[in-house]
């Protein structure tokens, strides 16, 4: 056969092979048996194995997924992928409407109504009829290049029908079907793997997997609901839109219902929740969008959505199941929380089989037995929870619960003596051996936020621990490597060990992370009501540890009251703290600095030579100001395609004390563009904000850090003053 001959040939089979998938996957009318389409399928192979350079990127045959990637590219949008405002009452709704008949001034005003689907967002981008490029949402003006992954989609076509525009940007919904995640998760427990907790997370999870041929394996599925860029074509109403969609081969949602009044809206609505839940895909809500795109265009868009659209969420799901049991955590702060173990029920496409209980105030408020059916729904359709108990099938048997009588007024992890404090409902343990908290608080120190100690999960922290290798979460620096390597994770029946090579890893994280900066530290020690803000904005006050242990500040901030709470802003706000430190945070710190467990862990510090220095200390930032050289002080925008990750030049531009916003104003002070990054660099230009690139903002921070170095010479250490 000759290379025309066979490129010829190849379109060919192409051609049939899509023909065959729109045929089952579009209309669920297959033409020929399966078998006949893999003998398709593989002489598509065989052609494109013997002529590589005539072979199509585009062939069906790459959908099985052309194997590994190097991590995820980054393209901006050309069009914002906007959010889209939530309605959770019908009243809201009938408020929505009325907003677009008074922006337009008419009576009727023609929308649509469709399922939201509970998906993974992405812009899929068709050039000359071709899929070009694929990228997810990500933060709506940059999103990761999936297109690999995209490809292994059977339902998104790879090619357009004739007559596709010049440029023709899809966005729609990539999600897994409720079917095909519950035989997904059903594998993955026989395979001895962790179920996934729900369709979404499935998917995006597979969108991510840097392996497209894992990603084929997953039953992924499209359905287009919008546009962004169009060239070479231009619908008046989103009807056309759809319309051309259907032409060119693209699977549009559906079903969808055409409204021009308030009550024709809600009876959409309405009937759409009877319907949904025999949608093959998981929906929580209903999406309301104006027809007309002169009319849309009038409206406009705030800058989180747009004005024409509004989203309907649906009150979550409830279910029944019979309560079991009751077990009895001990938290990082050695808390005692209720778990309700429960009967599995599918709850809004999850299966739940626990939910908490909170403490025992909760459970005589709802009067919750064990034995009791209970009504579940899920907070946010994330968190599962209580909602009350139906009475009506209580069993006769059951008795009050009582959290203190059931573990004997002992700890159930350590037998140690648990107390209330005063003014806070839940038992403690008072332990401050106990098991359990260490392991918690060995958790908070290697989390992802914290110290970010990768081979150190759940399992490892709590056998080193149980092993007594760990007392305090600070021994897992001085815990030898070749203890760490015969860690023994099984049990001593079924011994399986850590490893050499994981423990090598660990020791090395754990030497890198000596150096993070204060607010990560601070996060991981997890000190009651510091959070990851606030651990970022007492870093700002202060330069290290010990700093921070004697602050003069904190110790101010803590004698405001509550009603205070603007005295207490305006001492903070010189160092541009915004309100997550008051006088709570303060108390909490200095407390703790005061016991005895603070002064361990300041000479547990010293003892090992961690000195973790504040990354961001405002009194630095404050002598760099904003005509000072350096990031510090700064307001910094990212545009394009650069070299490493967005959120790692994010923090980088943080911890030397910079700001980040999402777009450009007046108040930017630097443009930092890579490649691409058109909108963004117009608008910089047109203000006058100075557009720099990588290597400028590389040269910004050691100007930055020379100017560092001149103030701590100059003042070392001396404790903050308003
Ligand atoms: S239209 C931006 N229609 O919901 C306004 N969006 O919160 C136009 N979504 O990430 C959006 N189903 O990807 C529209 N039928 C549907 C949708 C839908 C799911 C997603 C969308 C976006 C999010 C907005």
């Amino acid at each position: 056969m000759s290379p025309e001959d066979a490129r010829a040939e190849m379109a060919r089979l192409a051609r049939e092979i899509e023909r065959h998938n729109r045929l089952y996957y579009e209309e669920a009318e297959p033409e020929i048996p399966d078998a006949e389409y893999d003998r398709l399928f593989r002489d598509l192979e065989l052609l494109e194995t013997a002529f590589p350079d005539r072979a199509d990127p585009n062939s069906p045959t790459r959908r099985v997924g052309g194997g590994a990637i190097q991590g995820f590219e980054q393209r901006e949008h050309p069009v914002p992928m906007l959010s889209i405002d939530d309605q959770f009452s019908e009243g809201e709704m009938a408020a929505f409407f009325a907003r677009l008949q008074k922006g337009l001034g008419a009576e009727r005003v023609p929308v649509t109504i469709e399922p939201k689907i509970d998906g993974v967002a992405v812009a899929l981008h068709y050039r000359d009829g071709e899929l070009d490029y694929a990228v997810t949402r990500g933060d709506g003006v940059v999103g990761d290049v999936i297109t690999e992954n995209v490809r292994t989609i059977r339902r998104v076509p790879l090619r357009l029908a004739a007559g596709a525009p010049s440029w023709l940007e899809v966005r729609g919904e990539i999600f897994l079907p409720k079917q095909a995640f519950a035989e997904l998760n059903q594998a993955r427990d026989e395979a001895g793997l962790p179920a996934f907790k729900n369709p979404r997370n499935a998917a995006a999870g597979a969108l991510k997997l840097l392996d497209s041929r894992e990603v084929a394996r997953r039953p992924l599925d499209f359905l287009a609901h919008g546009h962004g860029r169009l060239e070479g074509f231009a619908p008046a109403s989103s009807l056309e839109l759809v319309e051309e969609m259907k032409r060119l081969g693209l699977p549009v949602n559906h079903p969808q219902w055409r409204a021009g009044t308030v009550e024709e809206v809600l009876a959409a609505v309405r009937e759409l929740d009877h319907l949904r839940h025999s949608l093959p895909y998981e929906t929580d809500g209903a999406v309301v969008k104006v027809v007309d795109f002169a009319a849309r265009e009038a409206l406009g868009t705030t800058a989180r959505a747009p004005r024409w659209a509004a989203a309907y969420k649906y009150p979550p799901e409830q279910k029944e199941t019979v309560l079991r049991a009751i077990t009895v955590q001990v938290g990082r702060t050695g808390t005692l929380t209720p778990v309700a173990e429960l009967d599995p029920v599918l709850v809004s496409g999850t299966t739940v089989r626990r939910a908490t209980l909170h403490n025992q105030d909760e459970i005589d408020r709802k009067d919750v037995r064990i034995g009791d059916t209970v009504l579940i729904e899920k907070a946010g359709e994330i968190i599962p929870a209580v909602v009350k108990v139906v009475l009506e099938k209580r069993p006769p048997e059951t008795r009050p619960y009582d959290l203190f009588a059931e573990i004997g007024g002992k700890c159930p992890a350590c037998d140690g003596p648990v107390a209330r404090e005063e003014g806070f409902v839940a038992w403690r343990c008072r332990n401050p051996g106990c098991p359990a908290k260490t392991a918690n608080r060995l958790k908070q120190l290697v989390s992802r936020k914290a110290l970010d100690i990768e081979g150190v999960g759940t399992i490892v922290a709590e056998k080193l621990v149980e092993r007594g290798l760990v007392v305090e979460p600070l021994d897992l620096f001085t815990v030898p490597e070749e203890s760490l390597a015969t860690l023994n994770l099984g049990t001593e029946a079924e011994p399986r060990v850590l490893g050499s090579k994981n423990a090598a890893k660990i020791v090395e994280t754990l030497g890198r992370a000596r150096d993070l900066p204060l607010h990560r530290w601070l996060f991981g020690l997890g000190i009651r009501q510091v959070g990851e803000s606030a651990a970022k904005e007492l870093a700002r006050l202060h330069a290290n540890l010990g700093e921070l242990a004697a602050s003069v500040i904190l110790r101010e901030l803590r004698t405001f009251t509550t009603g205070q709470r603007k005295d207490a802003n305006d001492l903070l706000a010189p160092y541009g703290i915004s309100g997550e430190v008051g006088p709570t945070v303060a108390a909490s710190v200095v407390d703790y600095f005061e016991s005895e467990a603070g002064a361990v862990l300041l000479a547990r510090f010293g003892e090992l030579g961690i000195d973790s220095r504040s990354g961001n200390y405002a009194p630095f930032a404050a002598a760099v100001a904003s005509d000072g050289p350096g990031v510090a002080g700064k307001t910094f925008v990212i545009t394009g395609t650069l070299s490493s990750p967005r959120d790692e030049i994010k923090e980088r531009i943080e911890a030397a004390g910079g700001k980040v916003a999402g777009s450009v104003s007046k108040s930017t002070d630097y443009l930092v563009a890579g490649e691409g990054g058109g909108s963004k660099r117009e608008k910089a230009e047109s203000l006058g904000v100075a557009v720099i690139s990588e290597e400028g903002l590389a040269e910004l921070f050691a100007a930055g850090s020379a100017a560092e170095e001149t103030e701590e010479a100059r003042d070392p250490g001396e404790p903050l003053h308003p």
